[in-house]
């Protein structure tokens, strides 16, 4: 991208937007979308008016100011009518609530219920999340406040621009996927009652089902994912899950790109409050301190030996079950590994048993725990992330900040944000004898220790912040905003 594109003033539409998701950090996150939620909005604050829209769940209520109702959606088809509440946060930042107790204010996360199955009117849920971001954009809500764009991010909301293009709305959308795997695939028959008519099936039919995620990438003016390798990745048939074709014909016309993501300041390892000791690039003492810190916390004895440490939803993605067969060679060769995480039952169930059969080299925390993962980034000497695809990834840059290095897998945003032999480890091919070869790697590294001082230096300060995304998203606003020109 030209440098005279990113100082080109945008369009004044391109400066309005309503930035459409279904997780953000301040209030509740499944993963990194819930993070990107928080901080993107932000970067861009001083750049465009940007507003966030996002469901009212409970958490939200509880943790917003107060919210006052600025608007409303009525009933459509099967999809009940909805308050629109507006609140401004702390430091700021304009959030609309969309205010249905019955679809949103349960106990659970933003896509499934306690026992880990997806709520079962999802398809309700976030296609009326989407019709409240078209009705928003078309100026149908009863706000004084008018979008130019739908930044819209995943699945969730990702119908938004199919309804957009059906109410013939002059909004532009832009869609960004976190993660293609995540389709939202419902039954046809549910068409009806989503206020889909039978002639608007086509675009989202996914080999007999309602894919909300091709809507979106149909009918979105542009589309972004969030590294540059996966945006490449997914025009394969070996990444594209089904939707390579259609990927390839909007790549092809200049309408798909990647924008790697960034972390917020937030992950400072001088400052931030979560740490026992705080360190910099010029003195790593309080670096050990943590390590001892992450270890009792973990139930693990003193070691001179490297922490490994795994911070990761525990799902195939992830690729734990490479961990978990490399996991004898680091206890063998006097590694420790501390693993925290949740996902799918099967998986906590084969973390759970590896740390059974090794008490007092690995130990796992089956848990969300903000404080406990950005301490672990900044006590562990190599995080393992062998993901078998990874859009973007945010751990691995929050452990690069805090001096611990990756040891990843050689795909999507993995590849465009660890630099191998300086700043982390990278391997080719998910398989667990190319992870063991690179954990060898790392143990060779830990015994020289001027070079993994080095190398921890680098990681620290590799620029990772928002300001380059920023830019880059700006311009696409841009473009977007000029789509339909
Ligand atoms: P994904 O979004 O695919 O899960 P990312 O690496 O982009 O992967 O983002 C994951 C985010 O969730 C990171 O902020 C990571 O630190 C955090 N995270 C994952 N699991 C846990 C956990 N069990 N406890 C605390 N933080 C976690
Ligand atoms: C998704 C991806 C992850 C990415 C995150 C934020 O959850 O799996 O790679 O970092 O979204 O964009």
């Amino acid at each position: 991208m030209g440098l005279t594109g990113l100082l080109t003033p945008a369009p004044e539409a391109a400066r309005r937007v309503l930035f459409v998701v279904s997780e953000m950090a301040d209030f509740v996150k499944a993963g990194g979308l819930g993070d990107v939620a928080a901080a993107l909005p932000r970067a861009l604050r001083d750049r465009a008016d940007m507003r966030v829209l996002i469901p009212g769940y409970r958490e939200v209520l509880e943790r917003t100011g107060p919210i006052e109702v600025v608007g409303q959606t009525e009933a459509h088809a099967g999809l009940p009518a909805c308050a629109i509440g507006h609140t401004v946060l702390e430091d700021g930042l304009p959030v609309y609530v969309l205010i249905c107790p019955a679809l949103y204010e349960r106990d659970g996360s933003p896509y499934v219920d306690r026992a880990g199955q997806p709520w079962a009117d999802n398809a309700v849920r976030f296609a009326t999340l989407s019709r409240a971001a078209a009705l928003i954009a078309a100026g149908d809500a009863g706000l004084t406040w008018q979008p130019g764009l739908l930044h819209l991010n995943d699945w969730p909301c990702a119908l938004a621009a199919a309804y957009v293009r059906w109410t013939g709305c002059a909004a532009t959308c832009l869609l960004t996927i976190h993660n293609l795997a995540y389709q939202g695939l419902f039954p046809t028959a549910l068409a009806a009652e989503l206020g889909i008519a039978p002639s608007q099936c086509e675009a989202l039919d996914f080999h007999g089902q309602l894919s909300f995620l091709r809507g979106g990438i149909v009918h979105a003016d542009r589309v972004n994912t969030v590294s540059v390798s996966y945006a490449a990745q997914i025009t394969s048939p070996a990444e594209g899950c089904g939707l390579d074709g259609l990927l390839s014909g909007r790549a092809a016309l200049g309408h798909l790109s990647g924008i790697v993501n960034g972390i917020d300041a937030s992950w400072d390892p001088s400052t931030d409050s979560h740490l026992p000791a705080h360190f910099d690039v010029r003195n790593f003492d309080g670096r050990d301190h943590n390590a001892r810190h992450v270890r009792r916390a973990f139930g693990l004895p003193e070691s001179r030996g490297p922490l490994f440490a795994v911070v990761s939803r525990l799902v195939h993605q992830k690729g734990l079950d490479m961990t978990c067969d490399v996991a004898p060679q680091i206890v063998a060769a006097g590694g420790q590994l501390v693993i925290i995480g949740g996902g799918e039952p099967e998986v906590e169930a084969q973390v759970l048993a590896l740390a059974r059969r090794f008490p007092g080299s690995v130990a796992a925390y089956i848990g969300f725990d903000e404080t406990l993962a950005r301490r672990m980034f900044a006590g562990a000497d190599f995080l393992l992330m062998p993901s078998r695809f990874e859009p973007c990834g945010l751990s691995q840059m929050y452990a690069q900040r805090f001096g611990c290095l990756p040891i990843a897998h050689a795909t999507g945003g993995l590849i465009d944000t660890v630099d191998d032999g300086v700043t982390g480890f990278l391997f080719n091919g998910p398989e667990s004898d190319m992870l063991r070869r690179c954990v060898q790697r790392a143990f060779r590294t830990f015994r020289q220790p001027r070079l993994m001082l080095a190398m921890r230096r680098a990681a620290m300060l590799r620029p990772s912040g928002w300001d380059v995304a920023g830019m880059h998203y700006m311009n696409l606003y841009q473009r977007t905003s000029e789509a339909r020109a």
